[in-house]
């Protein structure tokens, strides 16, 4: 049966397009007929459809499967975090004994502000009554929350942003992931090296990329990043479709001036291209200098969309809440060369496949704007820097060469030797786990990541224990 189905394929993808056109012996070519969009079967000027009709259900038959989406199948089977856990979890079963410490994943280790939680339980009391209790929301996120963030985020750092361009999510995760299905899948699209592993892995699922080889997926144009270049990323020598940047990024914790974004912006007005700026650790940034949002730059309004998320800003990788800003001048072209509004497109995405961040999580990450709220944000910020602060000086002591840790909670070290090594001989002589550069790219080889999402007390044992072995 599967010898007959991929002659059946080899049938329907003949030339005429439309549908099985055979020839068996020296017959005529047939037109495909006009109502059914199929060929017939002539042999001998003579029409054998009915003769061939029984072999060709049968065929059919045995062709009806559910088949898969094959670009998943290019996909680097284990996901970094999986693997790390992995050697975590066979260090620990073979030594019991030995207190691991974890400056590997990014995720946040301090409570929610206490104004989240207060405004947290009082949205859970709402719902407790039919007074005020709320069903469905807006799916692109409660006003209240939407106003907060446009006045707050944007109109208060000079960007002209308004709260219909903003979009509440579940997370930057899933709308940098998501994002591209609204755009073609025949664009090029350009990705640092190294890169939050996302924005490469979401594009190989939707087919733009060919095989992976070299470490590199091919038809995908790497932006290296490295110590050369500041980790900034120069701009391609070719037109590229789609551009994704991230700053303060992870994982170097480089950040990127006003002049340096301004070139960025400037390339995507000239080729027609569209930048997707992950901004989710934009409340890391200290230096007054550098620009938070991408619309502080004049003209990003045409061509960037903007993600920001709550999850490393307030401790919410557990609450889920997040934002992504899709002005209304920001456009894409169709295969005419037509203007499309992306702002319709994500709109329309949106609210067909998502049903709104829940009501208290949205009265939660609201509370943030708040006087109060904004205090307790900072001292908690305040307190992962101090562990960067920490790191990066303890780092630069030991003589390891190293970026980021002043504007960012990631610290991004070079360690002169393969990094799943390092990561191997750091976890058995001391027992601390880093995040191995590898697992970003092609240009993280030699490179750590050390994440200052602890506890001081837990950051100062890990730096002693680098002190007894480096
Ligand atoms: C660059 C970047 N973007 C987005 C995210 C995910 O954010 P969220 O928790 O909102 O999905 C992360 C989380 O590690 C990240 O590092």
């Amino acid at each position: 049966m599967r010898l007959l189905y991929v002659i059946y394929r080899a049938c329907v993808k003949h030339e005429c397009g439309r549908g099985i056109r055979r020839e068996p012996g020296n017959g005529k070519q047939s037109k495909p007929s006009i109502l059914t969009g199929r060929c017939h079967f002539i042999i001998n000027g003579k029409n054998v459809d009915g003769i061939f009709k029984n072999f060709i259900d049968k065929i059919e038959e045995a062709a009806a499967m559910i088949r898969i989406n094959e670009h998943y199948l290019k996909l680097q089977a284990s996901y970094l975090f999986s693997t790390i856990a992995k050697r975590i979890s066979e260090f620990q079963t073979v030594h019991p004994e030995r207190e691991i410490v974890r400056l590997g994943i990014g995720d946040a280790t301090r409570a929610l502000p206490e104004s989240c939680i207060t405004a947290f339980h009082a949205a859970v009391d709402e719902m407790a009554a039919d007074a005020t209790f709320r069903g469905y929301g807006p799916e692109q996120g409660y006003l209240f929350l939407r106003e907060s963030i446009a006045e707050n985020d944007f109109k208060n750092r000079g960007a002209n942003i308004t709260a219909d361009e903003i979009f509440i999510s579940d997370g930057a995760k899933c709308d940098t992931g998501n994002f591209q299905e609204i755009l073609s899948t025949d664009i090029t699209v350009a990705v640092p090296d190294p890169v939050y592993p996302v924005y490469v892995d979401t594009n190989v699922m939707a087919g733009r990329t060919g095989d992976f080889s070299g470490g590199r997926y091919q038809n995908i144009v790497y932006l290296e990043c490295r110590e050369d270049n500041g980790f900034i990323p120069s701009l391609p020598g070719k037109p590229v479709d789609l551009i994704y940047l991230c700053f303060p990024n992870n994982p170097t914790g480089a950040t990127i001036t006003r002049d340096q974004l301004a070139l960025w912006v400037d390339f995507a007005r000239k080729n027609k291209a569209l930048i997707l700026f992950d901004a989710a650790y934009e409340a890391f940034i200290r230096d007054d200098s550098l620009p938070h949002s991408i619309y502080e730059i004049p003209g990003a309004r045409e061509v960037a969309v903007e993600f920001r998320s709550f999850s490393k800003t307030a401790g919410f990788t557990g609450t889920r809440c997040a934002f992504t800003v899709v002005p209304k001048d920001c456009m894409a072209f169709d295969g005419h060369g037509n203007r499309h509004a992306l702002h319709a497109l994500w709109n329309r995405r949106h609210s067909t496949k998502f049903n709104g961040v829940s009501y208290p999580v949205q009265r939660a990450a609201a509370a943030i704007y708040t006087i109060a709220g904004k205090r307790q944000v900072k001292e908690i910020i305040d307190s992962y820097m101090k562990n960067a602060d920490l790191i990066r000086r303890e780092m630069d002591g030991l003589g390891f060469s190293c970026v980021g840790g002043v504007n960012s909670p990631y610290i991004w070290i070079n360690v002169r030797q393969d990094s799943w090594e390092f990561f191997d001989e750091l976890l058995n002589k001391a027992g601390v786990v880093c995040t191995p550069g590898a697992g970003f790219g092609v240009c993280g080889d030699q490179y750590v990541r050390l994440s200052a999402f602890n506890s001081y007390a837990n950051v100062e044992k890990a730096m002693g224990r680098f002190r007894n072995i480096y």
